[in-house]
């Protein structure tokens, strides 16, 4: 009974470390990821598919020979477009394998082999022949593209905007800078390749579709899949309790999803296993796309800005679009008259692009924030005052004001913390031995987002005890920890009393773990469901009372402009001789509301900083356009930043709630970190050197020039 007293604000849970309620299952390897399942969840007997994949990269397939194949002891089957189960909806170019013999880019699934083992799949995949009648092909992007004009950007965002007379602000201003930058193609890399285990299977009179799967989000996956298989939603059940990370690549189904569901159709309720290989992941899983992005930026003598425009160029695939709002927080960051954004896409013969960790803020930003320095050096002003100077009193986007736009005290927090102050105005002025030695400073920001569709359920199971359900996902963010955190508190109990049951869409509906919009979305859900028992039930339901509930719309959306803020700081070392970038220091400073959490908030940042970090100096997929195809498949030639690359790498934020934009208080963590890295760092390159990298990866040999 004492727990459902009022309990004091020290002994509430949100703001407080809490452990991870899912340590202990993880690192001793009881956590089952998804295609470990097994007897105990109903796999019994699972064949294993392999995925046979195109080897040109634009044409049509004439001939699949699976003869061999099939005369392998351990296969049982082959499938390519002339056997393979039929949908019933083939918009989605993407998922829409083997029903036909179009090939969109290379690495395309052209075939599946379904065997008793992973070896005879992956044998037997090796013994399909496949002819092909190809076609010439493009598949790289270049500032010479044919590019269209996309309806809209992720996620439906406009595609253009155009305010005051851009052209006519530039031709006036004291200073211009007018520069192109470019960001590489990037794979995303979850620790845990994708994976999906499916089978079909009957429930009473209807076929269900049940799978493990390796994803961002279960509701999201029967979204995509059902109708497509000519499915109701209730005949699909996906689940995903413990998933290997994602960034934004796990966030809707790729074309290993269906296979999978098509490979299980055929098998007569046997289970089938298929485990994307690493490889596999840069053919088919989604990448972060290549942009070009032409900055002008024009200003007064002072650096106050009369124009902004960001006009890109990048790339989706024939076989379905992806559009990337590369431009999007131009649109929202610093204030002037006249502001002009664009995007354009080059239709190429490539996979689908799609999100990687902060899509659009991630690149847009890299080019924004480098531009902006450009500009402080021009004016010969500090970037911090640049940026003070440009602040906006209200959204330059929808005209609302922002809520809780603290961006000048995170550049003011970072550089007292960092030691900006004795930072010499000049660059290459500070030598180490053969180390040029500099510093850089960058904004970043990312949008609040709460998803529509969150609903959660609790359930009274006695003695002060409830069993609190929701579809949501953890990727391993620690959302299972900080809901837990917050139905304790919205229930007035400790974490203890809480059995969370997340991940399963046989659970209340929640929106997929991406946007950094998971904490925001489902924790509201939560809260209401939670108000909704109380008012039900009372403090002392009997066991067995339960109340669902979905989580309202935010009336204050019309209002205000919800945005979070940051200031990252870099030390950028350079050899003199071998132009190699070394970084010693990096600070983050974040307005991101109430961190719910402090230890898995404190990692998120400290990842996306890392990951930055890692954009700035290392990721980089090199497409051959003479085949199309990604020929950096391995983690050793796509360099991930590893220990001996992440020296001093630290996050912190302001201490604050906002309480207008969820009952949490929290605005979200997960990309923000990753959001103007590559541009501190790039700005301390060009401080210690004088020279100015507008791309990244910075190359050793940039610096050298
Ligand atoms: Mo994140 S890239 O929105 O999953």
């Amino acid at each position: 009974m004492t727990e459902q007293a009022t309990r004091p604000v020290e002994a509430r849970a949100i703001g407080s470390h809490h452990d991870r309620v899912d340590g202990p299952e993880k690192v001793t390897g009881r956590a089952a990821y998804a295609v470990e399942h097994g007897e105990a969840d109903g796999v019994i007997d699972p064949l294993h598919v392999w995925l046979v994949q195109s080897t040109v990269a634009k044409g049509r397939v004439t001939r699949v020979d699976s003869a061999a194949s099939l005369a392998h002891p351990g296969v049982v089957a082959v499938l390519d477009h002339t056997n393979a189960p039929r949908l019933d909806d083939t918009d989605n170019g993407e998922l829409a394998i083997l029903q036909d013999d179009r090939v969109g880019f290379r690495g395309q699934i052209v075939a599946l082999v379904l065997a008793e083992t992973p070896e005879a799949a992956r044998e037997g995949a090796a013994l399909v022949a496949v002819g092909y009648d190809q076609e010439p092909h493009e598949a790289e992007l270049r500032v010479d593209n044919a590019t269209y004009r996309p309806d809209q950007v992720n996620p439906a965002m406009e595609t253009d905007t155009d305010e005051g007379d851009v052209d006519a602000a530039l031709a006036s201003a004291d200073v211009v800078v007018d520069q192109d930058y470019r960001t590489a193609y990037e794979h995303n890399n979850p620790l845990e390749p994708h994976a999906t285990l499916a089978w079909w299977g009957q429930e009473g009179d209807r076929e269900v579709l049940s799978m493990f799967d390796s994803t961002q989000g279960v509701h999201g996956v029967v979204q995509a899949l059902a109708p497509m298989l000519g499915l109701q939603p209730e005949q699909v059940r996906v689940r995903a309790p413990y998933v290997g990370g994602g960034f934004g690549s796990k966030g809707e189904a790729h074309s290993h999803v269906m296979a999978a569901a098509l490979a299980a159709r055929t098998t007569h309720g046997r289970p089938v296993k298929l485990a994307v290989t690493r490889q596999q992941m840069f053919a088919l899983t989604g990448y972060r796309t290549a942009t070009i992005s032409h900055v002008r930026l024009g200003a007064a003598a002072d650096g106050t800005l009369v124009a902004i425009e960001h006009a890109v160029q990048e790339q989706t695939s024939v076989v379905r679009e992806f559009a990337e709002q590369t431009a999007a927080p131009t649109r929202m960051m610093y204030a002037a008259p006249n502001r002009r954004t664009s995007h354009r896409l080059a239709r190429l013969d490539v996979a689908v692009p799609s999100w990687m960790r902060a899509p659009g803020e991630m690149p847009g930003m890299f080019a924004h924030e480098v531009a902006m320095d450009e500009l402080a050096v021009a004016c010969g002003v500090d970037p911090i005052v640049l940026r003070e100077r440009n602040e906006p009193d209200i959204d330059p986007e929808s005209g609302k004001p922002f809520h809780q736009r603290r961006l000048v005290e995170c550049l003011h927090r970072g550089a007292d913390r960092f030691g900006w102050e004795d930072r010499p105005p000049e660059p290459r002025t500070t030598a180490d031995g053969d180390w040029w030695v500099g510093t850089g400073v960058a904004s970043a920001t990312y949008p609040a987002m709460r998803s529509p569709g969150n609903a959660a359920r609790v359930l009274a199971l006695g003695k002060g005890r409830y069993a609190v359900s929701i579809g949501a996902v953890d990727i391993g963010t620690g959302a299972r920890t900080v809901l837990t955190q917050i139905a304790a508190d919205a229930l007035d109990v400790s974490p203890a009393a809480i059995d969370l049951a997340i991940a399963d869409t046989r659970l209340p509906a929640a929106s997929v773990a991406g946007g950094s919009s998971g904490t925001s979305s489902w924790g509201t859900a939560i809260v209401a469901a939670a108000q909704r028992f109380r008012a039900d039930h009372g403090p002392s339901p009997d066991a067995g009372v339960e109340t669902t509930a979905s989580a309202a719309d935010n009336p204050a959306e019309e209002e205000f402009a919800f945005h979070s803020f940051g200031a990252v700081f870099a030390e950028a070392r350079v050899n003199r001789w071998t132009g190699e970038v070394r970084v010693p220091r990096l600070l983050g400073v974040y307005s991101v509301g109430r961190v719910i959490n402090p230890m898995t908030a404190h990692s998120q940042l400290v990842g996306g900083l890392v990951m930055g970090l890692s954009a700035a100096l290392f990721e980089t997929s090199y497409r051959d356009a003479r085949f199309g195809h990604v020929v950096t498949q391995d983690l050793a030639t796509y360099h991930v930043a590893s220990h001996a690359d992440v020296l001093d790498v630290d996050a912190e934020w302001l201490e604050e709630s906002d309480q207008v934009f969820t009952p949490a208080g929290g605005r979200g963590i997960g990309e923000i970190g990753i959001v103007g890295t590559a541009a501190a760092v790039a700005n301390a390159a060009f401080h210690a050197t004088g020279t100015r990298v507008r791309s990244i990866p910075i190359t050793a040999g940039e610096l050298l020039d």
